[in-house]
């Protein structure tokens, strides 16, 4: 069942004593067969909790993506088989502060105390005694550098369409205390080799694209929320106050992202809940979305509550906790209850690197629809008002890489059959100019949709002819696209001092 030798294995290759466990003696670090998907595959146990039906394991698949970890009750584990004992030094050296043998987290079931407390601090992602003190995104805290990318000759290059081969490939304040946001970087390594097939079994058995080590021991807290009318199931960890970890739901109001972990206080907040839509400016609205613009700085607890939300699909990124050098894009669909939110990106007010988004998440019930390519869109038609070339932080994540690399050949294809049909030469910074991509950006496309070809002495951009009917296919699907000139909205101006708004 496992696939090629780039699938992630759980444990490590050393050798571990074997032997028979029992659920009392089934500790973290064990490697056992747990049934998942009808069949028992190996699963490292990463953690041991006590619920209110059973004790349950939480459990990292040989060859399955971090997301698909998740809590086990003891009847989907073969205890008639062997289970790989820890190694007592590798187990140390994973979590130093657990002494040997502590096979049962402490956690203690939520007292009804403890759960009235939270649901005072409805309206605060942070509890007062962390003010001030790194919170726990900040362990996710990597390199922060820029990845550079290696430049190519980017002369003038003649077009040529159909050649052969290639691959397809009112706005309240919200403004608390200081804290400490949303989106970071690492480095990016030279783009893989695109196949989309294998990238997209990737998705099932791979983890992120970058994935912090350190992180893989991070164990899914939140289970199942409820969000408006629909049940999300979390991929992710997110850094929500450890006692919501003890809940089997959480419940969030889909308007002011508010959280509570009983039903009760959720009900009673929605009954005094007037949002119905992100708490900022309207910047663009068609029959079917519309897009608001939220400032962290002015409305820190609402895009910290987006952050907290976010942070359960999105992997591979360092959260930060700080909101407030970030605006947020966020695109709502209306309805007769109000705007729901569908997706976001955030993007920071002035990036160094010239990135023009930082985070971008379609919510899972969303997702597969066209609403990222709508995100995508959008960040690149305000970077076009700015007259900036834009590019999306690194690393991308997995589907983030997928669908960025959906529009940018999307978009150079188009742009590209433009130019044939007049019959004019192009350049790569014409290209990049004319879509607000960055030059790099385009020469990947072009490098993964093996577009680039010296020919006589010549360099020249194909348009291979399977493109072009892939092109026509997917235009046949007639998804919607935002209309620029819709868009009301002029790059902001921030004093250095605040980075918040220039009145
Ligand atoms: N499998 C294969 N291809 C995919 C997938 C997938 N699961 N998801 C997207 N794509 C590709 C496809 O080519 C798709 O076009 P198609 O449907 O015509 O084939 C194209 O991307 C666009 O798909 P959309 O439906 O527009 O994208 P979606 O609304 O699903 O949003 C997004 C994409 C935002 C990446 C979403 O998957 C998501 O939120 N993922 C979790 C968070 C994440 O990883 N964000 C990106 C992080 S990188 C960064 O933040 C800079
Ligand atoms: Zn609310």
């Amino acid at each position: 069942m496992s696939g090629g030798s780039k699938q992630p294995e759980v444990g490590s290759n050393e050798q571990r004593q074997k032997g028979k466990a029992t659920p009392d003696t089934l500790m973290i670090g064990c490697i056992a067969m747990v049934q998942k998907d009808g069949a028992y595959r190996r699963a490292e146990i990463l953690s041991i909790r006590e619920t209110k039906s059973g004790r349950q394991f939480y459990c990292n698949f040989d060859n399955f993506n971090k997301r698909l970890d998740e809590w086990v009750p003891v009847s989907r584990i073969d205890f008639e088989q062997d289970v790989e004992w820890p190694n007592p030094d590798k187990d140390k050296l994973k979590d130093p502060k657990k002494k040997a043998g502590s096979s049962v987290s402490k956690k203690s079931q939520p007292s009804k105390k403890s759960q009235k407390k939270v649901g005072k601090r409805e309206q605060s992602v942070v509890s007062e005694g962390q003010a001030g003190t790194p919170h726990p995104w900040t362990e996710f805290v990597e390199g922060q550098k820029k990845g550079k990318v290696d430049g190519d000759e980017k002369g003038v290059a003649s077009l040529e369409v159909g050649a052969k081969g290639g691959q397809a490939g009112p706005d309240e304040m919200d403004v608390d205390e200081d804290e400490t946001p949303a989106g970071a970087a690492k480095k990016e390594k030279a783009p893989p080799a695109f196949n989309r097939e294998q990238e997209i079994e990737k998705l099932r058995t791979s983890g992120s694209m970058t994935q912090n080590p350190a992180e893989i021991a991070r164990i899914r807290n939140i289970s199942k929320v409820e969000f408006g009318q629909y049940t999300l199931f979390p991929w992710y960890f997110s850094p929500y106050p450890e006692v919501f970890s003890q809940e089997d739901c959480i419940y969030i109001c889909e308007f002011c992202l508010s959280y509570y972990g009983d039903f009760k206080s959720f009900r009673r907040h929605r009954m005094k809940c007037t949002l119905q839509h992100p708490p900022g400016n309207e910047i663009y609205r068609d029959d079917y979305v519309s897009f608001f613009e939220i400032d962290g700085k002015r409305q820190r607890t609402w895009c910290r509550n987006l952050c907290l939300l976010s942070k359960m699909f999105l992997d591979h990124k360092t959260l930060y906790y700080d909101v407030d050098p970030f605006l947020f894009y966020v695109m709502t669909r209306r309805d007769e209850k109000g705007c729901h939110i569908v997706g976001y990106f955030s993007k920071e007010k002035e990036s160094a690197d010239g990135y023009n988004v930082a985070c971008i998440l379609t919510l899972p019930q969303y997702q597969r629809k066209g609403y990222g390519r709508l995100l995508i869109q959008f960040s690149y038609e305000l970077s076009k008002i700015e007259g900036k070339m834009g590019s999306p932080e690194k690393p991308l994540s997995d589907l983030g890489l997928l669908s960025y690399r959906q529009y940018w050949s999307e978009q150079i294809i188009d742009l590209l059959l433009g130019y044939a049909e007049r019959d004019e030469k192009c350049t790569i910074e014409g290209i990049a100019t004319t879509l607000a991509m960055t030059t790099q950006d385009v020469e990947h496309t072009l490098q993964a949709l093996k577009m680039q070809v010296y020919h006589k002495g010549e360099h020249k951009i194909v348009i291979p002819e399977k493109l072009i009917e892939q092109r026509e296919k997917s235009r046949a699907k007639q998804r919607h696209v935002i209309d620029p000139s819709k868009i009301q909205w002029k790059p902001p101006v921030f004093t250095a001092a605040s980075r918040t708004w220039g009145w």
